[in-house]
This record gives structure tokens, sequence and C-alpha cells, in this order.
């Protein structure tokens, strides 16, 4: 089966051929083409061009979407996010916004603790329904691939739960789905006198069953003020690497915790938050391949410091974004306002937030050979927009969704046509 995107007003590639990742002025060139056309076939992209070149013949009969004014992008890749999670916490909101700190609300049980308990309470069949939803909510936004962590179980049965959860949503949804153990997300109140008991069991314990079940595709720990340290990142990290699990870490939201610094040297795929970062952490990740990836909608909603996204891009490093959706810090999935807030908080150009969200986050989860960008033998996951003239429209109109059409291996999965 073909299928044929015509008219479209603008194409933005992202990439030309076989580039993994872009870093420094080249992330301001999304490599727009106008008035073009697109082939998909078996679920790949097989070839594009502009339409006054259009082989007419060689695909008369099929199936074809016009994209008069129109933009046509890759899909979304959404290489962070919490998606499997048990309910909402709007009252710790209220608390903020009542003056209590989002680590006092964390101290006082609440915050990952209070997600942990819930999830521990609800089935595993409601959770999938929660999730499912949250999954149908962000393809309608353009996400196609999406990174789901676990970290809301803290016990074995729950973070089991979680990540099996997570791999229903990719057989249940056309979804491309990667998942990430993240067990040492929080010290539960039970073990906080005795933390390596709680890290043994994260190592010995969690991490052979995830293994054994195939549940996790990267390992995570949170290392940061009132969470691990960087002794435990390394112990646990390593201790995933030795199972087989590449790391992808939450480091630098709270505090320069020397988080960046142990994952570059244990060779993680990315470290993410860094709102607390500066300078060291902008050299230590000079020459490595560790993505930065910044998650603006956190220190919007946290009313924290934005990660120095300028720095890091004149530092040419191959810097990713992404939503952190998460019921704590980031409730919310849209990838288009993630842009909106990387120009608006971090003065970051439409086309740079187009090229961290799609090209350089498909290579912080090293799948930038398969998806990220349009080109030929790439996956046909695609975004169509509503009728707009250009690519800072979508960050410009923060409060709209610029989604028309999401299409993912070839396939329509969501259309407001
Ligand atoms: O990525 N920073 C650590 N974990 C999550 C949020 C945790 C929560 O508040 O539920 C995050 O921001
Ligand atoms: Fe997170």
């Amino acid at each position: 089966m073909t299928l044929i995107l015509k008219n479209i007003h603008k194409l933005y590639r992202v990439a030309q051929q076989g580039e993994r990742f872009k870093t420094g002025a080249a992330m301001s060139d999304a490599v727009c083409l106008e008035q073009a056309w697109l082939a998909v076939e078996a679920g790949r992209i097989t070839a594009f061009g502009q339409m006054d070149a259009f082989p007419h013949e060689a695909y008369a009969g099929a199936e074809t979407i016009d994209c008069t004014g129109k933009l046509v992008m890759p899909g979304f890749v959404d290489s962070h996010t919490h998606l499997v999670f048990p309910k909402t916490r709007e009252q710790e909101f209220v608390y903020r916004l009542q003056g209590i700190s989002y680590e006092e609300i964390a101290k006082r049980g609440g915050g990952i603790l209070n997600s942990a308990k819930a999830t521990q309470q609800i089935s595993e069949e409601q959770l999938l329904a929660e999730t499912l939803e949250r999954a149908r909510e962000i393809i309608s936004l353009g996400t196609t691939t999406v990174e789901i962590k676990s970290g809301y179980g803290l016990t074995l049965d729950s973070e089991l739960k979680l990540l099996r959860v997570a791999k229903k949503v990719q057989q249940e949804m056309p979804l491309r789905v990667k998942t990430t153990f993240l067990g040492a997300h929080a010290i539960p109140v039970e073990w906080q006198s005795n933390r390596q008991g709680y890290i043994d069991l994260v190592c010995e314990e969690m991490l052979p069953q995830v293994i054994e079940e195939g549940l996790a595709d990267y390992i995570d720990v949170f290392c940061d003020t009132g969470f691990f340290t960087v002794e435990e990142t390394e112990y646990i990290l390593q201790k995933g690497l030795d199972a087989g699990l590449p790391a992808k870490i939450h480091a630098n939201e709270l505090d320069f915790s020397g988080g960046v610094q142990v994952g570059v040297k244990m060779g993680a795929y990315s470290v993410d938050h860094l709102e607390r970062s500066g300078p060291d952490e902008i050299e230590a990740l000079k020459g490595s391949e560790t993505v930065p990836t910044l998650l603006p909608s956190v220190a919007f909603f946290l009313g924290i410091d934005y990660g120095p996204a300028r720095g890091m891009i004149e530092a040419e490093l191959p810097l990713a974004l992404a939503t952190d959706y998460n019921p704590g810090s980031s409730p919310g999935g849209s990838m288009p306002f993630v842009m909106s807030l990387a120009c608006l908080g971090m003065r970051m150009l439409p086309e740079e937030a187009l090229v961290a969200s799609t090209l350089n986050a498909a290579f912080s989860m090293r799948m930038s050979e398969e998806i990220g960008s349009i080109e030929v033998g790439k996956y046909a996951d695609l975004v169509i927009t509503r009728p707009m003239d250009q690519l800072a429209r979508i960050p410009y109109s923060y409060a709209q969704n610029p989604v028309e059409t999401t299409i993912i291996n070839g396939k329509v999965v969501h259309t407001t046509r």
C-alpha cells in the first residue's frame, strides 16, 4: 500500500541523509522543502521531492492526502515521560501555591512517595486504562515515539506492574514505545534508615526480574539532593550496564548534584532535567555522546530556572527536549507546548526546538537511524499540521494544538480532518 502526501506547503525534513544528531548552528536549519510531496510504502518513507517534479504516473491510484497550506514534519519523539501513573496530584499544586516547596512536599511523604502509595493500590487493569487515555492524548498532540519510565512503584511488584503496563501500551496502541527501569526514583519511607538495603532490592531483586521479563530498554536513577547520591547512582548504573541496560538519568533538577558528570562517566545515552547546570556541566558533556535533555515544562510548572539551552547549543551539544509527563512536576504531555517553552523560556529558535524534539530526542534513545527526520528508509512517523504558514506558528500559538493528523508507521492514527 502506497500513501502519498502531496501539495505540502512546507516539508520540514529536519536532517539530511544519515545525520545521527545535530549540534550548534546546524540545529537552526530544519531542512525545509517548499511545495513538496512525500511517498510512504510498507510503513517507511520511500521518496520525497518538489511538486513541480511529482511523478504522477508512478503513483497513479495511490491513497493520497492533500496537504495544501499545511506543514509536514517528523512525529515528535518524547524521550522522557512517566506516562504510567495512578492519579493526578493537584492537591500538591495547591500546597505549592500556598508556599510549600516541592522538596518540602516530598519530605512530608508527598511527591513520588504519594504516587508510589497509589500505584501499590491500583489494579493493573485500571492503571492501563488511565495510561491508554494519556497515550491517545499525546498521539493527538503529534507524539509518535514515547519513552516511559517506572519509578512510581518502589516495590518489586509495583515496579513490575508499571513496566508491564508500559509494555501493554506498546501492544495496544500504534505508538512506538521504549521503557526505562527507574526503581531508584526515591527511597521509600520504610527503607530510609537502610538506604543500601533499598538499593540492593533495586539491583538484586527488581533488576533481574525486569531483565528476565524483558521489560526495560534503559535504566534510570534520580541523582539529586534528597534522592540518590553520585556514588549510589554509579553503583546502580553499573549494575544496569552489566545487565545490558544503557542509562538515561535524572540529573541536576534540584541542585548541582554531580549527576551530569556521573552520567557522562557511565556512558549514559542522556542526562535529563539539568535545570541546575552551568559551565562545569557543559564542559563535562563536551566530547561525549551523552545527550543533554531539557524539560522546560518542569521549570515552567515548578517555577525554577530553565536549563541553559543557549550555552549547550553554543557548546555544540546535541540538545534534546522532552515533556517529562508526570503527576508531580509536569502534568502535561504536549511536545508543541514544550517547544513554546523552549523558545520563550530558553530563547531557542523554532527550528532548534523542532530538531531537539525529533532527531536529537531520537538519538538520546539511540533510535535516530530509524526515526526523527524525514529521510528515505526511515519509519513514516509524521505530523501534518493545521493550515499555517511556517514552523514558528507552533510555538507562537502556545495554547492551540497545531496537529491535524498523526501518522505512525505509515498509518493515520489520529486526524481531525
Ligand atoms: O522527572 N524528578 C524526578 N521525578 C519526576 C517527578 C517526580 C514527581 O514529582 O512525581 C520528574 O520530575
Ligand atoms: Fe522525569
